[in-house]
């Protein structure tokens, strides 16, 4: 007689609980220090139904981004942009995911020497081209970051999570 193997819930998958995908390009030190107060923030012991993935934005790929229900985005300002890494990711995804992921939540958090200006701007634009929805003010941070620049990126990505729980 031929056994069925039990479908295990881990097989089934976790219906309850909604993904947060954080990606980030982290170059340096100063980037590295916000995007690990992002993710403690979001991985919170208090938020129980959201769990958080990490990808580097060199590997995110449409599956990553269509698998999850919000996004929190952190680059660095470069040459008065997002980052060439962040913008391979929004090329990358863009037309793959802009029927399924149309009005999803995402944060964003951004790191420059003195002007982000032309980062933040590119991700508004980009993202309003998605139809996601800005769910948090962003963190812009220039400078080596301070204690309350740190606790501003834990606060973000506590609350994109809490969002989605
Ligand atoms: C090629 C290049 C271009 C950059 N352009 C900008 C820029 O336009 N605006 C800005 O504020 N910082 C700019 N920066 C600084 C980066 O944002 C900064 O190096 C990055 O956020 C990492 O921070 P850290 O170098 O203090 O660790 C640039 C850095 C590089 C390497």
């Amino acid at each position: 007689m031929l056994h069925r193997p039990a479908v295990t819930p881990l097989e089934l998958g976790e219906p309850s609980m909604a993904r947060l995908l954080v990606v980030h390009h982290t170059p340096s030190p100063a980037t590295h220090s916000m995007l690990l107060q992002v993710l403690e923030g979001a991985r919170q012991p208090d938020i129980v139904d959201v769990e958080v993935a990490s990808v580097a934005a060199l590997a995110a790929s449409p599956i990553d981004v269509i698998g999850a229900d919000g996004y929190l985005i952190g680059s660095p300002a470069n040459l008065g942009y997002l980052s060439g890494a962040v913008k391979h990711f929004f090329d990358t995804i863009y037309y793959p995911c802009l029927e399924e992921t149309r009005g999803r939540s995402f944060g964003v958090y951004l790191h420059g020497n003195d002007d982000c200006t032309g980062a933040l701007a590119a991700t508004e634009t980009i993202t309003t081209g998605l139809g996601w929805k800005m769910a948090q003010a962003p963190v812009v941070v220039t400078g080596a970051p301070q204690a309350a620049d740190l606790e501003r990126c834990w606060e973000l990505g506590a609350a994109i999570a809490a969002g989605l729980s």
